[in-house]
């Protein structure tokens, strides 16, 4: 096993290997090849068709008129009709016999199990909608949540989402000013947060945290605590409330507002390229019918199903596939608390093995920390219940997915690996398992109407094995809606980048089959010659040539190829780096155009105490710059001088 810093994306680099399902899950797969073809070329040319057919296994107070009303860049889906999502995901699944099936499994990361069935969490979030109402919360209003995953936090967005107030999760690890920044963005009267929640044997101190934002924070209302930690925080009269009082005091009679289908359901703040966090808002109707959709075809749902999603609920992972996709579904979800090396690095695989997890929903990061720590944790465990496993959040590296295949899932269980983005609210490509074959480190095929492309940033598409832009060219029903006070970002970023075309910020490649691989953030990516090339990409292509133990890829000015690539590698211990065998071997993995123009041997790299490379410091030293900005926060500042005294070769 390499501990390469850039082995997470040496994804692009061995798409030749092709796993498909077994045929005992491909024999079952909901969604098999045929009618996986069948219903895309459905949802791209008969897309009303498809998203009302969809949307009908849903429950509507009013039906809709028109299902797609487009004036770009602004989409309304399920034109007058009105719903609710939280009706939809509890009241409808206990009319259907699912009153007694468990919809939430908690453990706490101190080991305490709580579980909810839907007829039970249905009371409690009629209770939790009555109590927001008696805090004076409308329908219109948003409610900020800053709080540990604890079923309260599935409670609390749900009893929002009943009462037509949009929520806006914070999540529990942001700073003070990170909370009240988003509290006035949001313009939230009430703020929902727990006394602490446990963080490896901790309790990280949110009320404290809530009370110091509310000093910022002038419209703040209320804040209702929940008691997770028995740490009696100090209360402010008449602000301050506990969860079990208001909520425990309130009615269990409540019925779901019927609110319009755009109405604005949550409110998600995600870091843009630039400024300050934009409030990603997502409405009622398309988002609902867009992550139903997703969770039980990707998923490939069953109602035995003990689905874990090891998200924190203040990602939109947690909100699409925690909270809403499957209890949609009627699910049973697993929620856990804690940190997943509390007490060892076996937790994972201690809940998989206690609870009969079938299907385990993960990130790349997770997967690499754990893999990390040996076999040994994983194989103290009988994790024969998982039958599917996911990925998420970044590419997922082939060695990385092949342990997770092979350890993990024994390779019984397929891995999807699935892309998408806060924006997007559901997701967008990935390989749905049974139907087609999985190619590690590619997110692979378009999930149903989605119209992906690449581009280039002149709105030109390119076919087959060429680099570009990542864009979708035409609306789906989860997208968001807009930034929230500030339409005019919305429109510039997503909609205004490429014309036409909504742009998602990641470089990407599609091959002959149709899978996507997405190299991540086009700030990484490269532009040489008009091709672009991730930078992750040529440095795992470095790396994986045994002369070179650690190397980073910068981009440098070029007359005539717009942008040249610089390699700075250090060698593996013993070796000698002979530049042309480094040449052809990037050649050969990627393709001439990514050959290093120039490549500078060192014996470091220049990098934080936390081992992350400052390419800023290479990009100056590449295009023979002198060094500026602050290099205080470097391990060895004098590698710099070393570099730059290096000639290339
Ligand atoms: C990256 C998370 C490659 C990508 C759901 C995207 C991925 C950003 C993948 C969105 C994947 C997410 N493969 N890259 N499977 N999933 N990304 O908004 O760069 O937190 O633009 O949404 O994560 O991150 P966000």
């Amino acid at each position: 096993m390499t501990t390469h810093p850039s082995d997470h994306i040496d994804a692009m680099l061995h798409e030749s290997r092709v796993i498909p399902a077994s045929d005992t899950f491909a024999a079952q797969a909901r969604v098999t090849r045929e009618t996986y073809d069948a219903m895309y070329r459905q949802s791209i040319d008969d897309p009303d068709t498809f998203w009302a057919d969809v949307a009908g296994e849903l429950d509507w107070m009013a039906p809709w008129t028109q299902v797609l009303d487009w004036q770009e860049p602004h989409a309304k889906w399920f034109v007058g009709a009105q719903t609710n999502i939280a009706y939809n995901a509890l009241d409808r699944n206990v009319a259907r016999g699912l009153g007694t099936k468990r919809a939430i499994v908690w453990e706490g990361e101190d080991g305490e199990v709580r579980t909810y069935t839907y007829s039970e969490l249905l009371t409690e979030v009629k209770k939790a909608a009555n109590a927001l109402l008696g805090l004076g919360v409308q329908a219109g209003d948003r409610v900020t949540l800053y709080l540990p995953m604890i079923p309260e936090a599935a409670i609390s967005m749900l009893a929002c989402a009943r009462i037509g107030a949009a929520h806006s999760v914070v999540f529990g690890g942001f700073s003070v000013s990170a909370l009240s920044d988003r509290i006035n963005d949001a313009q939230s009267k009430v703020l929902i947060t727990a006394d602490g929640g446990l963080r490896r044997g901790n309790l990280v101190p949110l009320k404290a945290n809530a009370d110091a934002a509310a000093q910022n924070a002038p419209g703040l209302e209320h804040i209702v605590v929940v008691n997770r930690g028995g740490s009696n925080p100090p209360m402010q009269a008449g602000r301050d409330v506990w969860w079990h009082d208001v909520v425990g005091a309130a009615s269990d009679a409540h019925e779901a507002l019927a609110v319009d289908s755009e109405h604005p359901l949550f409110i998600l703040y995600t870091s843009g390229s630039t400024g300050k966090p934009k409030g990603v808002l997502h409405t009622t109707g398309g988002y609902m019918v867009g992550t139903y959709l997703t969770t039980r075809t990707v998923f490939d749902l069953r109602d035995d199903d003990l689905y874990w999603c090891t998200a924190d609920v203040g990602w939109v992972t947690g909100h699409s596939y925690i909270v809403y996709g499957p209890l949609l579904n009627g699910a049973t979800v697993l929620m856990y608390e804690g940190a997943p090396n509390q007490p060892d690095w076996g937790r994972f695989w201690d809940i998989v093995q206690k609870h009969g997890v079938t299907i385990l929903y993960t990130a790349p990061t997770a997967i690499r920390a754990i893999m990390r720590q040996g076999d040994e944790y994983p194989n103290r465990y009988d994790l024969s219940s998982l039958r599917l496993l996911g990925s998420v959040g970044e590419p997922i590296n082939p060695e990385a997915w092949m342990w997770y295949y092979r350890v993990i899932g024994g390779e019984r269980c397929p891995v999807v690996d699935t892309w998408w983005q806060t924006e997007t609210g559901s997701i967008m490509l990935t390989t749905l398992p049974g139907a087609y074959p999985s190619k590690p480190g590619s997110a692979g095929l378009p999930m149903f109407g989605v119209d992906a492309a690449i581009m280039t940033r002149e709105g030109e598409e390119l076919g087959p094995d060429d680099g570009g832009l990542l864009v979708i060219k035409r609306p789906w029903p989860s997208m968001l809606r807009t930034v929230y006070g500030d339409d005019a970002r919305y429109q510039k970023a997503y909609w205004g980048e490429i014309p036409h075309v909504y742009f998602a910020g990641d470089g990407a490649r599609r091959d002959g089959d149709g899978y996507y691989t997405v190299m991540g953030r086009v700030d990484d990516v490269l532009n040489v010659s008009g091709h672009r090339l991730g930078t992750m990409e040529i440095e795992s292509a470095l790396v994986a040539h045994p002369s070179v133990s650690e190397a980073a890829v910068v981009g440098k000015p070029d007359d005539v190829k717009g942008e040249c690539v610089v390699a700075f590698v250090t060698p593996q211990g013993g070796q000698t780096v002979d530049p042309a065998a480094l040449r052809a071997h990037v050649s050969k993995e990627i393709g001439a155009l990514a050959r290093p123009d120039a490549i500078i041997i060192a014996d470091a790299l220049p990098k934080t105490r936390s081992g992350k490379i400052m390419r800023r410091f290479l990009r100056q030293i590449a295009a023979g710059r002198t060094i500026e900005g602050d290099t205080s926060t470097l391990e060895d500042p004098a590698v710099l001088e070393r570099l730059a005294a290096t000639e290339p070769v």
